[in-house]
């Protein structure tokens, strides 16, 4: 599969998200799935891709810590969609060896506290999830971080060994909420709250006019530590080479 990154790319070089999902999902069937995080980007493909396939595989990593809101969202799709989400939850004993030894706010003492937190509520649900399927899709779009800069829309995940798509790569913000507006798409309430990015809710916080997107994200840490390890390639951060 790896070495089929480079002829997919090609081979979907000006295709829309549209033509990208339709492709893959009718391709891999059971064996690719949707992360969702009920962020507004992850709403967009779970509306288009519900559209197409309506039994597509769509899964949300509950770390226990998501704000109510977000919880809200989910509650709004099973109703919206009339289906079921694959929810996962993190190992209880990892977890109450953490919190036991850490303490349930560990993430604010380091940098390595808050990995080791998102490791267990994040990265191990998801490496999981990740056994089930040759290719995952997720939200991520180029403009969202610095750290974020050199998303393709297929790409060859290294670190979990599968085919990764990111179908919204090129889209702006603008187009995400045109989509949302136009298709009335339930959201997360947040959002409307200078939320732009939402991820747990210890972790995160609204954000001031012009501030970054991802802002309100581990708002303590330096931005190029702000990825959780849901998106590292090899434990590197992915970002475009200067041409
Ligand atoms: S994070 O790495 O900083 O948490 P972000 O919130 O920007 O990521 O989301 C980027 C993409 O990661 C989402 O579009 C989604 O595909 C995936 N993702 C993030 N959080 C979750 C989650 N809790 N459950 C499932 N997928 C998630
Ligand atoms: Fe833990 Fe915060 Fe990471 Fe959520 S975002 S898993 S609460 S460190």
């Amino acid at each position: 599969m790896k070495e089929q990154v480079t002829k997919l790319q090609e081979e979907f070089t000006n295709r829309s998200s549209e033509e990208l999902l339709r492709s893959f999902l009718e391709r891999f069937g059971n064996r690719i799935a949707l992360a969702s995080s009920l962020g507004a980007e992850d709403q967009v493909l779970t509306d288009i891709i519900l559209k197409m396939a309506p039994q597509a595989r769509i899964f949300i990593l509950d770390t226990g810590r998501l704000p109510q809101e977000t919880y809200a969202v989910i509650t709004e799709n099973m109703k919206h969609y009339q289906r079921c989400f694959e929810i996962y939850l993190p190992d209880t004993a990892a977890l109450e060896s953490l919190i036991s030894q850490k303490g349930p706010d560990l993430f604010y003492e380091s940098v390595a506290n808050r990995k080791q937190c998102c490791k267990v509520r994040k990265i191990e649900p998801l490496q999981r999830v990740l056994k089930t399927v040759d290719v995952w899709i997720t939200g991520l779009r180029r403009e969202q971080a610095v750290t974020r800069t050199g998303i393709q829309p297929i790409e060859w995940d290294e670190s979990n060994n599968l085919l990764k798509l990111n179908p919204l790569a090129d889209w702006s913000v603008a187009e995400v909420w045109r989509y949302i507006r136009a298709n009335q798409v339930p959201y997360n309430r947040l959002h409307d709250q200078n939320y732009p990015s939402i991820g747990c809710a210890p972790c995160t916080r609204e954000v001031a006019p012009g501030e970054d997107l991802r802002a309100g994200r581990w708002w303590w840490e330096a931005p190029e530590h702000k990825e959780c390890g849901l998106h590292y390639r090899d434990g590197k951060i992915v970002q475009r080479s200067a041409t």
